[in-house]
């Protein structure tokens, strides 16, 4: 996709950090952006941010759980009615769920697989029909994390195992929506400033009460935004240029190049060098 003039963009967690600074870019490139969040105190913000400027009939907030599948329905729909055809779908909302593993409950995974993968899985197969449907083409944008290319504490378990799949996930769907001209990718940032510290706070009811991650969810809370990590508005552009370019991966920071290739290497090396030629033609023959 080069063109974004009066092209529609939903946006999940699009009110706050990372989402928001893809919001302004694809504003800035003349889409239209619904932006879908949990919080009505970032919608608020965030709308109040593009009214300022003169924006508001480029915007569009929706209150959204991404993890209520009828809600997404409704979303889509309230999404064509406001602004017509969705042509860019950005699954960006997600939670920074972290804790020590051996006092991990279900309702942990529960909420931090739900959201960070499920929420990914749901905008797929919510928005991806209706794209095709139009077929104009688009483009999907998967929010993952450098923390799942790495080899990360057993503290990020949750996390670092939801944004493995997404970024599995965003690989595999590439070969099936390549004939709708939808393109994919999958975002990996290293530190954004943004709000994910508040984890905690997003964690719904249901869930809080056999967490197991309370006490490291209240010290999160508590953690500052240091002046050296990006900025979401460079991130929003670094997906504008993915989007045009229709680049698979997405990667923000260079500075775990070495731990990346550590990971390669020790993978590589427990594959054994002897090999059957005939093995992968023949798996290819049997699809
Ligand atoms: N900030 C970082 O350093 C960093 C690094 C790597 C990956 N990420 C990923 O970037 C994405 C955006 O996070 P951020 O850092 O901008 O944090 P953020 O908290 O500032 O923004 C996330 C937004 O998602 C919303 N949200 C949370 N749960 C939701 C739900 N169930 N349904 C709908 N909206 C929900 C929040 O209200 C918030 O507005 C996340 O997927 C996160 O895992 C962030």
């Amino acid at each position: 996709m080069k063109d974004f003039a009066d092209k529609v963009a939903f946006v999940t967690g699009g009110a706050s950090g990372i989402g928001l600074g893809i919001v302004k870019a694809l504003i800035g490139a003349g889409a239209k952006v619904v932006l879908a969040d949990l919080r009505q105190d970032h919608l608020d913000e965030a709308l109040a941010h593009f009214r300022g400027r003169g924006l508001a009939e480029r915007v569009h907030g929706i209150r959204l759980d991404v993890t209520d599948r009828a809600a997404m329905a409704s979303a889509a729909a309230e999404t064509e009615k406001r602004f017509g055809k969705v042509h860019v779908l950005v699954n960006n909302a997600g939670v920074g769920i972290e804790g020590p593993l051996r006092h991990a409950t279900y309702d942990d995974w529960d909420f931090g697989l739900g959201v960070n993968l499920g929420g990914v899985v749901n905008g797929i197969q919510t928005f991806v029909p209706r794209i095709r449907a139009h077929g104009e083409g688009g483009h999907v944008v998967n929010t993952a994390s450098l923390a799942g290319l790495v080899w990360m504490p057993s503290f990020m378990t949750v996390y670092t195992t939801s944004k493995a799949a997404v970024i599995t996930l965003s690989e595999c769907i590439r070969d099936d929506l390549a004939p709708d001209h939808i393109g994919v990718s999958v975002l990996c940032p290293g530190p954004v400033k943004s709000n994910i510290h508040q984890a905690g706070r997003n964690r719904p009811e249901k869930f809080r009460g056999s967490s197991g991650f309370a006490e490291a969810e209240a010290q999160l809370a508590r953690r500052t935004v240091s002046p050296l990590w990006m900025e979401p508005e460079a991130v929003g552009e670094r997906v504008l240029r993915a989007i045009r370019n229709d680049e698979l991966y997405i990667i923000t920071h260079g500075e775990w190049r070495d731990a990346f290739d550590q990971r390669t290497a020790a993978i590589r090396a427990a594959m054994p060098s002897e090999v059957n030629p005939d093995l992968i033609r023949s798996l290819r023959e049997r699809r």
